[in-house]
């Protein structure tokens, strides 16, 4: 009798512990090669990636500049340190003990500005159901800030991009509270040079008052985060089951 394929994996819904020998071995199957997702050529070091100009609230393309106030710039993955350059002196509010913005991470070659706005981005995309739910904060890390632009983007659970549409991109808008909540699949693998990229959502976040912000969100558990050049420790979270799938939490503070 054949083995069951791995990628059946997928489907399942595990409980937290089985996360490592469920979703993540199992993620594999489904993986393909794409182009190299390193140093694009929109995601140059110095890094205003993306078509210049903020984002307004609820407006904008979210297509906003650098990525982080003093940051690393986009092409800066392998730093990573969780926004150290930005966060103490241009914050402007009262600081707060341990405060650290949300580290900036690689646009990526698959950005599309222009995405529509909503909450639910899988538009018919088949998958892992995953729902992602964080606050916009202010550079003090506990003001909340309404009328931000959450700017995502993902790969399919195929580990493709759709570049010529809309499916798994959407902008959303925070609430009063600050707050987002995505709807989506979880991203599938897909292959930079020889390794996988970790399953990973692309984020640009802008706010008429803050500097904006590209990064990204990983997972942990994810074997294929060790191998990743990109990665940055403070941008994993962990996976919860919820529902049919998974839910996590994001929280994002802007400089
Ligand atoms: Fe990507």
């Amino acid at each position: 009798m054949r083995a069951e394929p791995k990628k059946n994996a997928v489907r399942r819904r595990d409980a937290l512990g089985l996360l490592a020998t469920g979703v993540w071995v199992g993620a594999c199957g489904g993986a393909r090669s794409e182009a190299r997702e390193g140093p694009a050529p929109d995601a140059g070091p110095g890094g205003s990636a993306g078509a210049g100009g903020g984002a307004g609230a609820g407006g904008g393309a979210g297509a906003g500049g650098g990525a982080g106030a003093g940051g690393t710039g986009a092409g800066g993955a392998s730093g990573g340190s969780a926004g150290v350059a930005g966060d103490a002196g241009s914050c402007k509010l009262a600081p707060t003990a341990g405060c650290k913005l949300t580290s900036d991470n690689i646009l990526g070659p698959y950005y599309k500005a222009g995405s529509p706005f909503r909450s639910d981005i899988a538009d018919g995309a088949q998958g892992t159901p995953l729902v992602v739910r964080g606050v916009v904060y202010a550079c003090d890390c506990v003001t909340p800030l309404a009328n931000a632009v959450v700017d995502v983007w993902q790969a399919n659970d195929s580990g493709a991009y759709d570049n010529t549409g809309y499916v798994l991109r959407g902008r959303m808008v925070t609430d009063a509270q600050g707050r987002y909540e995505l709807h989506t699949i979880l991203p599938g693998l897909y292959l930079n040079g020889s390794t996988y990229r970790p399953r990973h959502i692309h984020y640009k976040v802008s706010h008429p008052e803050s500097a904006s912000l590209t990064t990204q969100l990983y997972f942990e558990g994810d074997p294929w985060i060790e191998s990743d050049p990109f990665v940055v420790s403070s941008l994993i979270r962990p996976l919860a089951a919820e529902g049919a799938g998974y839910g996590v939490d994001f929280d994002i503070v802007l400089g």
